[in-house]
C-alpha cells in the first residue's frame, strides 16, 4: 500500500471535516485521536481508499510519507504541547507539524524555535469557516518558513475556499506566527462586524419595536447589497427561526450573555501592548464581557428607564442610514485591523500583504464578505505601499458617501439611549484618524503641570517644560 500524504490528529468535527475534506481531493489521509474509539467512529462512518486512521502515533508516523506533514486540530495551549511532545521521538528532520487550531501566535513563535532546534519544521496555521467551511472549503492562513510553504501549497490549495476570482483561499502569509497572528487578526475583526450586527438589531428592535422576523427581513435586504456576507447571510435563518420549546422566535428566548474563548480578547491586548488603536475590536470583546454581567445589568435597570423616544424618521429611511452605518463601520475596523498587522509587521519582521490577506478572506472564513473583494481591489491599486486604508481613494469615496447616516446613525442611538459600542467607536476613530488637530496639547498641558512630563510645541522643536505655578 502506497503510504500516506498527510495526518490529521484531532478528531474534534473541525479535525474530522478537515481530515474528510483533504481525503475527498484524493489526498492519501490518516487520522489519529488520543481516545481512538472516536477515530475509529470516524473512519466506519466516512473511511475510504484515501481515509483510513490508526491506534498508535508510531504507526501513523511509520506509514506516512517523508518529509511527513502532520497536522494538528487540537485544543490551543498545553494540549498542542503535549501532542508535540509525544510526536517527537518518532519524527525525522525536515518533518512537519502544523498547528492548525486558534493558537496564540506567542506560543507558534516559541514552538517554531524549539522545534527548529530539533530539525523539525513547525507551522502555526490558521483555519477559518467553522465545521462547514472545514469540509467544504477553509480560508487558510499557513505562517512557517517558505520551505513548509512549498511542501504544503498543492495540499492546501486543494482544500482551500476559492476566491472570487476563483484562487484558492490560501496564500504563505509568513514566517513563524504570523499565520496565527493574522488569524486572531480575522477573530478580532469577527467580534467587532457581529457587535455591529448585533447593535443594528438592537436599534431595531428598541427604537422602531421591529420583531425578529420583521429584523431577519432588513437583515435578508442587507445581504442582497453592499453588505453581503456570510455573517449577514446566517443572520436571516438565526433571527427567524421559531422556538421548539416556547411560543415566539428562538432569538428571543436565547440569554443575552456571550460567550468568548480568547481570540478577540488577544488582539485587544495585542494592540494595547504595541500602542496601536483597535476600538471597534477591543469595545466588541468589552460588550461580550458587559453581558456576562446579567445580574448587575438587571438590578441596574431598574433605577435607570431608557428615554422614550420616538424616532423622527421612517422605518424605511432608518435601514438604509443603517445599511450605510453597518458598512463605514465595518471598513473602519478593517482599517484598524490592518494598522495594527502593518506595526506588528514591522516589529516582528514579517513581509505581510494586505492585498493577499484580504484576497484569502473573500472566500470559505467567517468574515467573507463582498467587501473583502472591494478592499482587496483597495490594496493592490495601493501597490503595496504603506497607505491607510482610509486614504485609498475607492475607500475614501465610499466613506464620504456614507458618513452623514454613519453620523446619524449613531447620534439617534446615543439619543435613544441604545448603546452602541463598535458603530459608535469605529466611527470616533474615523472622526479621530481624520481630524488635524486633536485636543491631546491639552492634555499635554495638564501632564506638565502636575508631572512635569514635558511637552513639544508647534512652533518649534525641542522638549519644553513651564513652571506652571511661577
Ligand atoms: C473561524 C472562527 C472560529 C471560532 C471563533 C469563535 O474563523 O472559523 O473564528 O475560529 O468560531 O474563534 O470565537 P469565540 O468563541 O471567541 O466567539
Amino acid at each position: 500500500m502506497k503510504p500516506f500524504e498527510l495526518a490529521v490528529i484531532g478528531m474534534g468535527v473541525m479535525g474530522q471535516n478537515l481530515a474528510r475534506n483533504f481525503a475527498s481531493r484524493k489526498i492519501r489521509t490518516v487520522v489519529y485521536n488520543r481516545h481512538s474509539e472516536r477515530a475509529e467512529a470516524v473512519i466506519k462512518a466516512h473511511g475510504n481508499e484515501y481515509l483510513d486512521f490508526r491506534k498508535d502515533l508510531k504507526s501513523l508516523v511509520r506509514e506516512l510519507e517523508t518529509p511527513r506533514k502532520i497536522l494538528l486540530m487540537v485544543k490551543d495551549g498545553s494540549p498542542v504541547d503535549e501532542m508535540v511532545t509525544e510526536l517527537l521521538p518518532h519524527l525525522s528532520k525536515g518533518d512537519m507539524v502544523i498547528d492548525s487550531g486558534n493558537s496564540n501566535y506567542k506560543d507558534t513563535i516559541r514552538r517554531t524555535q524549539a522545534l527548529k532546534k530539533e530539525g523539525i519544521e513547525f507551522v502555526g496555521m490558521g483555519v477559518s469557516g467553522g465545521e462547514e467551511g472545514a469540509l467544504k472549503g477553509p480560508s487558510i492562513m499557513p505562517g512557517g518558513s517558505g520551505k513548509t510553504w512549498e511542501a504544503l501549497a498543492p495540499f492546501l490549495e486543494k482544500i482551500a475556499a476559492k476566491d472570487f476570482g476563483g484562487m484558492p483561499c490560501v496564500t504563505h502569509i509568513g514566517p513563524d506566527g504570523a499565520g496565527h497572528y493574522v488569524k486572531m487578526i480575522h477573530n478580532g475583526i469577527e467580534y467587532g462586524v457581529m457587535q455591529m450586527m448585533a447593535e443594528a438589531y438592537d436599534l431595531l428592535k428598541n427604537l422602531y419595536g421591529l420583531s425578529a422576523s420583521d429584523i431577519a427581513k432588513v437583515f435578508h435586504g442587507f445581504n442582497r447589497g453592499m453588505l453581503k456576507s456570510y455573517l449577514f447571510e446566517i443572520a436571516v435563518p438565526v433571527l427567524s427561526r421559531k422556538d421548539d420549546l416556547s411560543k415566539g422566535y428562538l432569538v428571543d428566548s436565547i440569554l443575552d450573555r456571550a460567550g468568548q474563548k480568547g481570540t478577540g480578547r488577544w488582539a485587544a491586548g495585542d494592540a494595547l501592548d504595541r500602542g496601536m488603536v483597535l476600538p471597534s475590536i477591543t469595545e466588541a470583546v468589552f460588550a461580550r464581557s458587559l453581558s456576562a454581567m446579567k445580574g448587575q445589568r438587571v438590578e441596574l435597570s431598574k433605577e435607570y428607564k431608557k428615554p422614550t423616544v420616538e424616532p423622527n424618521i421612517k422605518v424605511g429611511e432608518f435601514v438604509s442610514l443603517l445599511e450605510q452605518a453597518l458598512y463605514a463601520g465595518m471598513i473602519s475596523a478593517y482599517a484598524q485591523g490592518f494598522e495594527l498587522m502593518r506595526a506588528a509587521a514591522q516589529e516582528q519582521g514579517w513581509p505581510l500583504d494586505f492585498a493577499e490577506i484580504a484576497r484569502v478572506w473573500e472566500g470559505g472564513c467567517i468574515i467573507r464578505a463582498e467587501l473583502l473583494n472591494f478592499l482587496h481591489k483597495a490594496f493592490v491599486s495601493a501597490k503595496g505601499k504603506p497607505t491607510h486604508l482610509f486614504a485609498i481613494s475607492p475607500i475614501r469615496k465610499a466613506l464620504q458617501e456614507h458618513l452623514p447616516a454613519w453620523r446619524k446613525t449613531v447620534a439617534m442611538a446615543t439619543e435613544a439611549g441604545v448603546p452602541t459600542p463598535a458603530l459608535g467607536t469605529s466611527l470616533n476613530y474615523f472622526e479621530g484618524m481624520t481630524q488635524e488637530v486633536v485636543p491631546a496639547n491639552f492634555i499635554q498641558g495638564l501632564r506638565d503641570y502636575f508631572g512635569a512630563h514635558t511637552y513639544e510645541r508647534t512652533d518649534r522643536e525641542g522638549i519644553f517644560h513651564t513652571p506652571w505655578n511661577s
